[in-house]
């Protein structure tokens, strides 16, 4: 996720100040380099970017004191290329009079890059943002016109994205949706354009909605869309916009949490578009192939996915993968490791302390290290062999939500592909996380008002559901300060079994392959009196056992895939159910008491 920003005047004006404005509002969706360009009616682009925060860059590089009638700027969230000055945006094509920068991610820009280069252009960087700008130049130099260049390089450009773009020498300039977020804003006296409805609120309130497939083209007061399929205009008026500047940030979402969970079925899909195109997939594939152990080291909710992950590799790709605690490592594996040995590391943050104490430890001991992360740039993207981006954009909410689904994702995809197994079968994950989402909502609100009185509860789960137990209880007691433990069902009547009296709440989470165990599991429960709330696919026997059950819609993919596919959706409920939970107790989930999003000390 990264944020775009243009604007053009009715005359030339000091548009530095609009520009930091509208950079330091979209700083929530990338912060790891800042661009900004002025584009004259002749002589030269001022551009002027760099890696950093928003403040730091228009600062050092004087934003304040940029002029002109047309300008973008650009905030990125790195994927393609380093957090450097080299690959910040906006980026120049070849003969510099054409200028433009991207959000989103543009999955053939290795190949793309080639090509541009071998026909002669000038590439300088290694962002995807930079293709976007030569694809529109390839036909451009052709002869076509502006929109006409744009709508043949969206042939070129597979992914998804928007973009904005101009060209010294006119008044104008243009932007296209393909997948990203694009709204406009129009005034007598001035258009603009942002990727998020925050980005140009404070500058009009009179915005115009634009769709994937619509080019806009936009001058001071004036636009004219036109549709990427056939070329034909788009009538369309402004509308007044009503929302709040907190509103529109939480797009329509109460709380980021929210937000952040309806978008998983989004940055599933585009982090599939990403492995499906990925030259480092193979690269990481490579060193788990060669390994003698492979370990997967994280904490919280990132060891959540790592043991689910590990259960992935054991059950398609016949391989022993070790989950650990990133402090515990040390203790229990620090001298035995060697050169031999390969550690994923996961993390969303990349800068967790007890993850990079690890790390300390397996490098000391020249094992290998892969990092599975979402913020490119932090450290663990620095210190890994090979990374794979998670392609999360920026999560706000304390809680991770979509991060976790992705790590779950990555971590599947990578199974199945040293299995042999075919990917294609994962295409259909982000509808089937919609319809999850869609269906389980409608039944979560009868367990709230269950567990209201509780202070103590517990989530059990069995093989690949056992991870999602644990990552579900994690869940509640962040968010609603509750005790929630989760363990493996079996080990209930071990010992927690005697903590079960009339009424209290236990949550099954129950994978296709493992029902008659949950069945007994749940009777030793309800036979004692206890409250049981049993989450998994359809099934007479759930239904007919526990006192609850929330239903995951039934998934269409081939037997050997559907126990695994269902571990990866059975957090949904889980998530939201903590969500409404938190709500009901009077709690903010975005922020709960004593934690922060990312704990870099020991
Ligand atoms: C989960 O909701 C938590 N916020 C927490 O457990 C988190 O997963 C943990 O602190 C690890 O963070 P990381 O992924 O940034 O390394």
């Amino acid at each position: 996720m990264c944020g775009i920003f243009g604007i053009v005047t009715k005359e030339t004006q000091n548009l530095g100040p609009i520009l930091v404005g509208a950079g330091e509002r979209l700083s929530y969706r990338g912060y790891d380099t800042v661009g900004a360009a002025t584009i004259p009616q002749e002589g030269k682009i001022d551009l002027r970017k760099d890696a950093g925060r928003v403040q730091e860059v228009a600062e050092k590089y004087k934003f304040l004191e940029m002029s002109g009638d047309r300008a973008i700027l650009q905030l990125r969230w790195a994927t393609f290329g380093a957090p450097s000055k080299l690959n910040s945006q906006p980026h120049l094509d070849s003969d510099g009079d054409l200028v433009g920068a991207h959000n989103g991610n543009v999955v053939n820009n290795v190949e793309l890059r080639e090509e541009f280069t071998a026909e002669g252009m000038t590439v300088r960087s290694e962002n995807d943002g930079e293709s976007c700008v030569h694809a529109v130049e390839r036909y451009y130099d052709q002869g076509h016109e502006m929109v006409e260049a744009i709508r043949m390089a969206t042939h070129d450009l597979e992914g998804d994205y928007s973009f904005v773009i101009g060209k010294v020498g006119e008044d104008r300039l243009y932007a296209i949706k393909m997948g990203s977020g694009l709204v406009a804003g129009i005034e007598e006296d001035l258009t603009c354009i942002g990727s998020d409805l925050p980005s140009i609120l404070p500058i009009t309130r009179n915005i115009l909605r634009l769709y994937d497939g619509e080019i806009i083209t936009f001058w001071s007061g004036g636009y004219e869309i036109t549709s990427v399929v056939d070329g034909s205009s788009i009538e369309r008026d402004p509308e007044i916009a009503e929302d709040s500047m907190e509103a529109a940030q939480k797009g329509g979402y109460d709380h980021f949490m929210l937000k952040e969970i309806h978008e998983q079925s989004q940055v599933a899909g585009e982090l599939l578009h990403l492995l499906d195109n990925s030259k480092d997939l193979n690269l990481f594939l490579n060193k788990l192939k060669d390994a003698r152990n492979i370990y997967v080291i994280a904490c919280g909710t990132s060891f959540h996915a790592g043991l689910l992950g590990s259960v992935y590799f054991n059950q398609f790709a016949g391989k022993a993968v070790i989950p650990v605690l990133a402090p515990q490592f040390t203790a229990q594996y620090g001298s035995s490791v060697g050169p031999e040995d390969v550690g994923i590391f996961i993390s969303q943050s990349g800068e967790t302390k007890d993850v990079l104490n690890a790390i300390e430890v397996a490098a000391e001991q020249s094992m290998g290290i892969l990092g599975l992360v979402n913020v490119v740039g932090s450290t663990l993207t620095l210190v890994s062999e090979v990374y794979l981006p998670l392609t999360c954009g920026y999560e706000i909410s304390v809680p991770a939500t979509k991060t976790y689904t992705n790590q779950v994702l990555t971590l599947l995809y990578l199974a199945l592909s040293l299995g042999g197994y075919k990917t294609s079968v994962l295409d259909d994950i982000p509808s089937m996380m919609d319809r999850t989402l869609d269906e389980v909502s409608k039944q979560i609100d009868p367990v709230v008002d269950k567990l209201i009185d509780w202070d103590d509860l517990y989530i059990l789960g069995y093989g690949l559901t056992y991870p999602v137990a644990l990552e579900g209880a994690l869940k509640l007691k962040e968010i609603t300060y509750t005790h929630c433990e989760g363990i493996l069902s079996t080990e209930f009547k071990h010992g927690p079994l005697s903590a079960v009296s009339e009424g209290y709440p236990v949550i099954f989470t129950a994978g296709p392959d493992d029902i008659p165990l949950i069945i007994s599991g749940i009777n030793e429960v309800t036979c004692r009196g206890g409250h049981v709330i049993a989450i998994g696919f359809q099934d007479s026997r759930l239904e007919g056992n526990a006192q609850e059950t929330i239903i995951i819609p039934i998934i269409d993919v081939p037997e050997e895939y559907r126990s695994a596919i269902l571990a990866l959706l059975s957090v949904i409920p889980l998530q939201l159910l903590s969500y409404r939970c938190s709500l009901s107790r009077g709690y903010d989930p975005d922020f709960p008491r004593n934690l922060s999003k990312t704990l870099t000390v020991d």
